[in-house]
């Protein structure tokens, strides 16, 4: 999900050809107070100027927080029907289902399809948010298709003067809330989207975060500079090598006749969870190779 300041002409304009399966026009934390007016107004722009027909990727909106102006952001661009919006600050999903029912009225007032506009909540941003995060899991939503998680915002409304430890890795807290989100999208049944790696030359780091929140079971990540979309997308993918062992899986059971519940190759031992995991990943793969841009 790459991150396009809703204001910023020059980057909006490379938004069509980043390669991000989603891009997200932001009119909260990188739009100036003073300049939300005309952002609202370039963003509706850019939904218009793409219907959802011609899209070859989504186009989500980030909103500000409810307690702020998401109601009159929401208000600007739910009628150029974006595929999604993207809640910030939220302190849990009460606030979801607050958005849920503006979102049901502003549809409705657009001519919009009713229930196109899915959500995902940054749902970590403040302490009550994180101290709540089970709740996903017997709240019904019917727009929450994700959870992302950030670390800055919770870090400013905690008091902490850093969220990263003594080696240079996220502090317990940010950790402990990072966990918590992947099994609250999990047990909700919607995406884990890993936070940003705010230091876009460093390369090497974003590669090495990538795969291991790909491989702990997130399945995407939020981007702020266009380089940062080709290694995060190649990351999240599942390698050829996986795809391989997901096949021999998959093939080894199914030659199984006698029903039996695990399965031996190459001296490794796979029983039913490695035969789920193996056909999510062979969902995976066919679901990007599906969806390649032509
Ligand atoms: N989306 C689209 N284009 C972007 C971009 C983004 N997020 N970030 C940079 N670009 C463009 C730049 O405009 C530049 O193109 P140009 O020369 O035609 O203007 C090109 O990519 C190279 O950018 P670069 O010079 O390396 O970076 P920068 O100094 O212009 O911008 C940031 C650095 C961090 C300010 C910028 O990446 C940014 O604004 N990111 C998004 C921040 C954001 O949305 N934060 C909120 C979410 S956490
Ligand atoms: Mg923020």
């Amino acid at each position: 999900m790459l991150y396009v300041p809703g204001d910023d002409d020059r980057k909006l304009a490379k938004a069509d050809a980043s390669g991000a399966d989603s891009v997200v026009l932001d009119l909260e934390d990188s739009v100036a107070e003073q300049n939300r007016p005309s952002a609202r107004t370039k963003v509706r722009r850019f939904l218009a100027d793409r219907p959802p027909a011609s899209r070859h990727y989504q186009l989500w909106v980030r909103v500000n927080a409810l307690d702020d102006a998401a109601l009159t952001d929401l208000a600007a661009v739910v009628g150029g029907a974006p595929d999604g919006i993207v809640l910030p600050k939220v302190n849990g999903p009460d606030d979801v289902r607050r958005l849920e029912h503006m979102l049901d009225a502003l549809e409705v007032r657009d001519g919009v399809e009713p229930g196109r506009t899915k959500i995902c909540a940054v749902a970590t941003e403040t302490p009550a948010a994180v101290l709540r995060l089970h709740e996903y899991s017997t709240t019904s939503l019917t727009r929450l298709v994700a959870l992302n998680w950030g670390a800055e915002d919770l870090s400013a409304a905690i008091g902490a003067s850093t969220n990263l430890d003594s080696s240079g890795q996220w502090a317990l807290t940010y950790r402990w809330a990072r966990s918590a989100v992947l099994l609250a999208a999990k047990a909700a049944g919607v995406q884990a989207i890993e936070t940003v790696h705010v230091n876009y030359r460093d390369t090497d780091g974003l590669r090495a975060t990538s795969r291991s929140a790909a491989q702990e079971g997130f399945t995407g990540r939020a981007a702020i500079h266009p380089a940062q979309v080709g290694p995060i997308n190649e990351d999240f993918a599942p390698s050829s090598e996986d795809v391989r062992l997901a096949e021999k899986i998959v093939s080894a059971f199914e030659s199984n006749a006698d029903g039996i519940g695990t399965v031996g190759i190459d001296g490794q031992m796979f029983d039913i969870p490695h035969l789920k995991r193996a056909r999510n990943i062979l969902a995976l793969a066919e679901l990007i190779n599906h969806q390649a841009p032509q």
